[in-house]
């Protein structure tokens, strides 16, 4: 919540160095104005991103999860980007069953040179989460921590 009781969502974006995190870089250099809820964690390709990490950031408390990486084809290491698209498709259905609504967990692309679209897709996502309201995920699941429950099955 901001200072005045209005709800000011905590996004966690899992951003690819080589495209998305450099367009987030053009959005703050340009000084493109978008909400600050987006919590930025670089990862070197959205096909790095083990589907634990968010999990993870939502069992801690993010009210939703952004990954932005590059084009479909335009991915530095090939294939990345097409590994992610899969694991996002399995990621969500399981969020489905856990009750958690499509619009939480997003996966969007941006180019180093899209700050603006970079941008854009932060104020969406943010307009999206403060309709639905806080996950509070640790309060509303007290009994799960789906981490735990993945480290204890491995
Ligand atoms: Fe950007 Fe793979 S290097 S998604």
């Amino acid at each position: 919540m901001s200072d005045n009781g209005t709800f000011e969502p905590v996004i966690v974006g899992f951003l690819c160095n080589w495209c998305s995190y450099r367009a987030a870089d053009l959005a703050g250099t340009s000084r493109m104005g978008y909400p600050a809820t987006l919590r930025d964690i670089r990862i070197m390709c959205t096909g790095r991103l083990d589907p634990t990490f968010v999990l993870r950031a939502l069992q801690k408390g993010a009210d939703a999860v952004l990954i932005m990486g590059c084009h479909p084809g335009q991915c530095h290491y090939q294939e990345g980007n097409y590994k992610a698209i899969r694991r996002f498709a399995l990621l969500r259905r399981t969020l489905r069953q856990m009750g958690i609504d499509d619009a939480r967990v997003q996966l969007h692309w941006a180019s180093a040179a899209e700050g603006v679209q970079f941008a854009q897709t932060v104020a969406r996502v943010t307009e999206e989460i403060k309709a639905l309201g806080p996950l509070d995920w640790p309060h509303n699941w007290p009994n799960e921590d789906p981490y735990a429950l993945q480290e204890a099955n491995s």
